[in-house]
């Protein structure tokens, strides 16, 4: 808990420092508000149960739809744009495997009211710091394009179906399946072959020429293009277009875009996000929104497969009485330096010093405070440095500034 207690402090930092403000919402909500989008086909990826009230309740798989509700009931007067960021726990009915969990945590946000590229830069360059801030390093960025990939399945005369089916294959990056379904679909080899190169291009200027019957495709080219350009501004880099994205979620249109750990394996996706529309269908204002869900747990497993030192915990003083005698007014000094928020333990079992040291050692104190019959004559203590060795007597009235 200590290493992802540190890593959801640094999250939370970036993502106040990027204006946003955190809320939450309830672990279960009602099973519709999932499949409104997605159909009841997602229910099989869903822990859904009846309550005793006869309602039909999910536990949440994500929280965009839920923030998404929140938002039509309560916050649509709020002023634009409206910056909201969360940290929960997700349940999906998947199979479990390394980094894919039935609980899992993420760490997201959400964007509402505005659609210019230098709001989507901001927003994939947070997902980026907020994901550097954790002290990962190995981390590479991938942009795509969902209106654009559909102007080319309108193109290239594709069926909803056959869209369908094809999706997973570009999902998966199996290009050579892909050339075949292609094929069965009677899909022109030139144009096949065109597409194919689209999906596993980083060459932004290629998009043009296979949309150009399509306006609304073009602008987004142009947002895209824009946007990407602006990325160095924010210092991002390992960045790169990637037309094959698709996103699992159906609620995506636009920009979207993904952050991956390589050193991960299968499991490698730490992020997903994009331009998405759900407001409408929630019966609210039309409005555009676009967020992402960093994946706490695979951040975790990522900081640690990169080897990362997390900060161990240290105690800033630990409290030794000499004897029996010295117990009351060793506690006095535990109360005094707790209540200026000083870390401080005692020794509850009386033991000899020797001992205490030692035990004060592995919990990683920095000081030991030791509290003996000869220096309360005195009023003061022996201050020892945990590290050093080193000791020095000290007046009681002078011990918390020694902690400042
Ligand atoms: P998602 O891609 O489904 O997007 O999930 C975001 C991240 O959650 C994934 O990239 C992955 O790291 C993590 N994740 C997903 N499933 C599991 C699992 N079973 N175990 C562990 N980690 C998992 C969304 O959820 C969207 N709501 C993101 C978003 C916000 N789009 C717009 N706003």
């Amino acid at each position: 808990m200590q290493k992802r207690r540190y890593a959801e402090d640094a999250m939370r930092t970036v993502f106040q420092s990027f204006g946003y403000q955190e809320i939450q919402t309830p672990t279960f909500e009602t099973l519709e508000l999932f499949t409104a989008k997605s159909g009841e086909g997602i229910i099989d990826e869903l822990y859904s149960f009846t309550d005793k009230g006869g309602r039909e309740l999910a536990l949440r798989p994500e929280l965009t739809a839920p923030v998404m509700r929140f938002y039509v009931e309560k916050l649509q007067m709020e002023a634009k744009p409206l910056k909201l960021f969360y940290f929960g726990n997700c349940f999906r009915y998947d199979r479990p495997q390394k980094g894919r969990y039935r609980e899992f945590w993420q760490a997201g946000c959400e964007l509402v009211g505005t659609d210019t590229p230098e709001s989507y830069a901001e927003l994939i360059s947070l997902a980026y710091a907020v994901l550097r801030k954790t002290g990962l390093k190995d981390i590479t960025i991938n942009i795509g394009n969902l209106t654009i990939l559909s102007s080319i399945f309108t193109k290239l005369n594709l069926s909803k179906d056959q869209q369908q089916d094809l999706i997973p294959l570009i999902d998966k990056a199996q290009f050579d399946d892909v050339e075949k379904m292609l094929q069965q679909f009677g899909v022109p080899q030139e144009d096949t072959k065109k597409f194919l190169d689209i999906l596993q291009t980083t060459d932004i200027k290629k998009l043009s020429s296979f949309v150009q019957h399509d306006a609304q495709a073009q602008q987004e080219i142009d947002l895209l293009t824009t946007t990407i350009n602006l990325l160095p501004l924010f210092n991002v880099k390992n960045y790169c277009l990637k037309m094959s994205i698709v996103r699992g979620l159906d609620y995506y249109k636009g920009i979207v875009f993904e952050i991956d750990a390589p050193n991960l394996g299968a499991e490698k996706q730490l992020c997903g996000g994009g331009a998405y529309e759900l407001i409408p269908l929630f019966g609210g204002r039309e409005t555009p929104t676009a967020g992402f869900a960093i994946g706490f747990d695979r951040t975790l497993l990522a900081l640690e497969t990169e080897k990362y030192a997390f900060p161990s915990s240290t105690l800033t003083t630990y409290v030794i009485p000499v004897n029996e005698a010295a117990i009351e007014q060793s506690f006095t000094i535990v109360q005094q330096l707790r209540s200026k928020n000083i870390a401080t333990d005692i020794d509850l079992l009386r033991r000899g010093i020797r001992k205490a040291l030692k035990y004060a050692s592995s919990i990683n104190a920095k000081t030991a405070i030791i509290v003996g019959p000869q220096e309360l004559k005195q009023d003061a203590v022996m201050l020892r440095d945990m590290k050093s060795g080193k000791q020095e007597l000290v007046k009681l009235s002078t011990l918390p500034k020694k902690f400042q």
